[in-house]
């Protein structure tokens, strides 16, 4: 069954280009499980060196990068290998070899049709559990901009129980959660808000 948002993130156990590793190893931390459509292709390589450009970023925010498909572990060497010597970018993040499919399949990330993953991106919480998900076409590269975004405002929600509006933006005002009882549905209003259901505060 295809994992929802509040949904356990499935574990796994895997190969990467960083030696074995475990879902589990990063509880604690946010992680951003990206995939790939394939090694050695245009797209997803400026997709890798705009994730390693702003790897600090995610670190800064107590957050870990992992790549995935279903290419060979040798594959991902030679094709990481290739990124270093022809574009001088280290990619820092483990990239997981899914050869036998077992992760893409329990994240819905494959295609079945083609036999690739496909172009999709999962935030997960400290407490493993899926965050957020998003999925490009083959031909559209990822915005990272908007996955740095939506990190700090799932942030935001899980630090200060806020929720964020239309075009949020780090330093913008965040809304409160909305009133759950009548008799505090009153109080908003009588404190001078224009209605019960929409409060916002700085952060
Ligand atoms: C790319 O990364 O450029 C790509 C990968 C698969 C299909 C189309 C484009």
């Amino acid at each position: 069954m295809a994992v929802k948002l509040g949904d356990k993130a499935p574990e796994f156990v895997v190969n990467t280009t960083k030696g074995p590793l475990a879902l589990s190893d990063f509880h604690g931390k946010w992680i951003v499980l990206f995939s790939h459509p394939a090694d050695f292709t245009p797209v997803c390589t400026t997709e890798f060196m705009g994730f390693a450009e702003r790897y600090d970023e995610f670190k800064k925010l107590n957050a870990v990068l992992i790549g995935l498909s279903v290419d060979s572990l040798q594959s991902h060497i030679e094709w990481l290998k290739d990124i270093k010597e022809k574009f001088g970018v280290d990619i820092p993040f483990p990239v997981i070899a899914d050869i036998n499919k077992e992760v893409a399949r329990s994240y819905n990330l494959i295609d079945e049709k083609a036999g690739n993953t496909v172009r999709g991106v999962f935030i997960i919480d400290p407490n493993g559990i899926v965050r957020w998900m998003i999925y490009y076409p083959a031909e559209t590269g990822r915005n990272i901009n908007e996955i740095l975004r939506s990190l700090r405002a799932l942030q935001l929600n899980w630090d200060k129980k806020l929720a964020t509006p239309v075009n949020w933006n780090p330093g913008d005002r965040g809304i409160v959660p909305q009133p759950s009882t009548l008799e505090d549905a009153y109080k908003r209003i009588n404190s001078g808000e224009k209605v019960w259901y929409l409060k916002y505060q700085e952060v």
